[in-house]
């Protein structure tokens, strides 16, 4: 009895960048970025593809998917760190295009793991209410976001957007238990600064811009043991082993932290579920799209057992299982 996934959506904007264009950008080759991120091309918003444009596409996908029409829904909760304006949330955006009516809605700000959380929250208050259905949402146009000659950081990110609709349900599905975590300390290492202060007082002193920065050898190294450590912590905590898990639907960062993470953990390689090379790391869109991907593919089936796991900018990081 618990939180289940009614619908799963997703939506990636038309245009594909792929690594061989990319050379033309910036100092950089398709051999170093597929070698050392697993990513062969990532997807970049055009005309009519802002966030809450691709979130709403995708949001409408899962209430396809679920049978629940727009009206139904009592609450948006959507993550991301790029919408086109900082107020409105993109949330309420989303919830303008839809027409769901009957919903409040906000944004939530974890990075890659604001899918995660917000799935969390989602069951705090369907647990509280079972008559609650929630539309949660994931979506970055990171490509506003990029210093486009940074080849540290451009060469990463891509654009999309993916959705879940859950509910309540009687049976023995459901969301079983998450482990999240959080170290405001690391900031410098990944992060994105606000637009420039109006107030004098409040300024930050050398203002790199509002792009992501990111030291990416010290985050791989903590994205590794963060992950590592909420999934180990989470299967001890529920008495189990990676046996028990049918399926691992984690942040497509890069290959080689996602490696990395299933050699430390032990999950067999048909057991991870990959997208990266296709749309590169699109933070809090990355779960749900694989999600999305995972689902309408049939590599999660009703009463499987899966392992959600994400690290970000914060840090942020946590795992999640569910019983689909
Ligand atoms: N193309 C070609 N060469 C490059 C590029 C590029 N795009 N970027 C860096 N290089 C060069 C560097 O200048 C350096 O050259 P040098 O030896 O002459 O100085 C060389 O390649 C090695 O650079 P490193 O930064 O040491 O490369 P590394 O092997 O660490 O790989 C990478 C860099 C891929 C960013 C890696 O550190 C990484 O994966 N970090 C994690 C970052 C990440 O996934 N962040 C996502 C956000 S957090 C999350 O979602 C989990």
């Amino acid at each position: 009895m618990g939180t289940v996934v009614l619908g799963t959506g997703s939506c990636l904007p038309k245009r594909i960048l792929t690594n061989v264009e990319l050379e033309s950008i910036v100092e950089t080759n398709d051999e170093w970025i597929q070698s050392r991120t697993g990513i062969k091309a990532r997807r970049i918003g055009g005309e009519g593809e802002k966030a809450y444009q691709i979130a709403a596409q995708a949001g409408q996908r899962a209430l396809d998917a679920a049978g629940v029409s727009a009206e139904e829904i009592d609450l948006i909760v959507l993550g991301t760190i790029s919408s086109h304006m900082q107020m409105p949330s993109c949330a309420c955006f989303v919830q303008k295009e839809l027409g769901a009516k009957n919903a409040f809605a906000y944004d939530l700000n974890a990075a890659c793991c604001g899918f995660l959380y917000g799935f969390d929250l989602a069951d705090k208050y369907i647990r509280a209410d079972h008559s609650k259905k929630i539309l949660v949402i994931g979506v970055e146009t990171l490509s506003t976001r990029l210093n486009w000659s940074d080849r540290n950081t451009c060469i990463l990110f891509g654009d999309g957007a993916g959705a879940a609709v859950v509910g309540h349900s009687d049976s023995e599905r459901g969301l079983i238990d998450s482990n999240f975590g959080s170290d405001g300390s690391l900031w410098r290492l990944l992060c994105m600064h606000a637009p420039k202060s109006l107030n004098p007082d409040l300024e930050v002193e050398d203002h790199p811009g509002c792009h992501l920065i990111m030291e990416g050898r010290e985050v791989f190294k903590h994205a590794v043991r963060a992950m590592e450590d909420s999934v180990s912590g989470l299967l001890k905590k529920q008495g189990i082993g990676m046996e028990s898990i049918d399926a691992v639907i984690p942040h497509q960062a890069n290959i080689r932290i996602l490696n990395k993470l299933a050699e430390r953990l032990a999950i067999p390689k048909e057991k991870l579920f990959l997208n990266v090379s296709k749309y590169g790391n699109t933070s809090a869109a990355s779960i749900p799209i694989a999600l999305d991907e995972a689902n309408t593919e049939g590599f999660i089936s009703k009463g499987d057992t899966v392992l959600f796991c994400a690290f970000g900018g914060g840090f942020t990081w946590g795992a999640a299982l569910t019983k689909w």
